[in-house]
């Protein structure tokens, strides 16, 4: 995720236990587009233990296939091609999200990167279409005609960016459709939503975007689960715990003072809603206006409560 899937965030999660892959923040490919430094450091400093793919936004053919040979030359799991960014920013220069209205594009994209990636894995990260779901199938049988090697699925439209009920039965649609393996990605909030959707969509895995920032522990909440193990709750003073940790990586300690209550904030964002489902903590903790204001309280909230972090109930049943 941009801005916060960098390195120190990979290595924090690792800590909590770590994803079985993870994917960086996309490259931006343009015709004169060179590597971003700071993304690539989440791949030659990564020290998680776990594969990486580099991820790609962009949509001149040449400098695509030009940015993935450079990319191959570092330790990847991979290449993964962004077709979902709702940003309209993003998607009005007919990449990410975008492409998903030009099927015929996007078949050509793939063919080429294929075959300059011919011993190399290529994946795939989409939404379930543009406006509507018209292209949907089209891009499945174009993704199975250039054998791509992984689909991570966002069950929702481009237009519904974040919004609406995700379509998991779109999902299982491309399990049936596609050779390849398919993660289930969108609203994973829990160990036991992904079992869920994991029954649901018969997908081989979930990819977990924001809950990720708001619960690093869920990784290992969702690999309990799988094995029918009993999900320890994560104690409030916890979560105190790795606020310090996402305020003291270097790359935050670099952040001006009088910006690291607004670096703090992109993290909690996520993570106050998972404490306080009624908003107060967000609504308090938005008006702060300091970082000391912000952590006394952060202080309050969490190390003032027995509470835990809150969890979907999930039945071993
Ligand atoms: C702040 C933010 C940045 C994101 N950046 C990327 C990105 O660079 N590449 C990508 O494929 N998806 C990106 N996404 C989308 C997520 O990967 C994911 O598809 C989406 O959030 C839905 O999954 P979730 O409900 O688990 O969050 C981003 C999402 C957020 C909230």
């Amino acid at each position: 995720m941009q801005d916060v899937t960098n390195l120190w965030f990979m290595k924090i999660v690792a800590d909590y236990g770590s994803p079985d892959y993870f994917f960086t923040e996309y490259f931006r490919v343009r015709d004169d587009s060179r590597l971003n430094r700071k993304i690539l450091a989440s791949i030659t400093e990564n020290d998680t233990n776990r594969p990486v793919f580099a991820q790609m936004i962009g949509e001149s053919i040449p400098d695509l296939v030009r940015t993935a040979r450079e990319l191959c030359q570092y330790n990847i799991a991979g290449i993964d091609l962004n077709l979902g960014c709702p940003a309209p920013r993003v998607y009005r220069k007919n990449v990410g999200g975008g492409l998903l209205r030009e099927p015929e594009k996007v078949d050509r994209i793939l063919g080429e990167l294929r075959c300059a990636l011919s011993d190399r894995p290529l994946t795939v990260k989409m939404r379930v279409g543009f406006e509507n779901t018209d292209n949907f199938y089209s891009i499945l049988d174009t993704i199975n005609r250039h054998s791509i090697d992984l689909l991570s699925l966002h069950g929702r439209t481009v237009k519904e960016m974040y919004r609406g009920e995700v379509k998991y039965n779109l999902i299982a649609e491309a399990v049936r459709w596609l050779n390849c393996p398919v993660l289930a990605n969108g609203n994973i909030d829990s160990a036991a939503t992904a079992l869920k959707v994991l029954s649901q969509t018969g997908a081989a895995g979930v990819m977990v975007g924001r809950f990720a920032i708001a619960n690093p522990w869920i990784f290992n909440q969702i690999r309990q689960a799988l094995q029918g193990e009993e999900i320890a709750a994560v104690p409030l003073v916890e979560v105190r715990k790795y606020i310090d940790r996402l305020r003291q990586t270097p790359e935050a300690l670099k952040t001006p003072l009088r910006a690291r209550a607004g670096h703090l904030k992109m993290y909690l964002n996520y993570i106050a809603l998972l404490v306080d489902a009624e908003g107060n903590f967000l609504r308090l903790m938005r008006k702060t206006q300091t970082e000391v204001e912000l952590l006394k309280l952060c202080d309050r909230v969490l190390l003032n409560s027995n509470e835990n972090l809150a969890l979907a109930p999930y039945s071993r049943d």
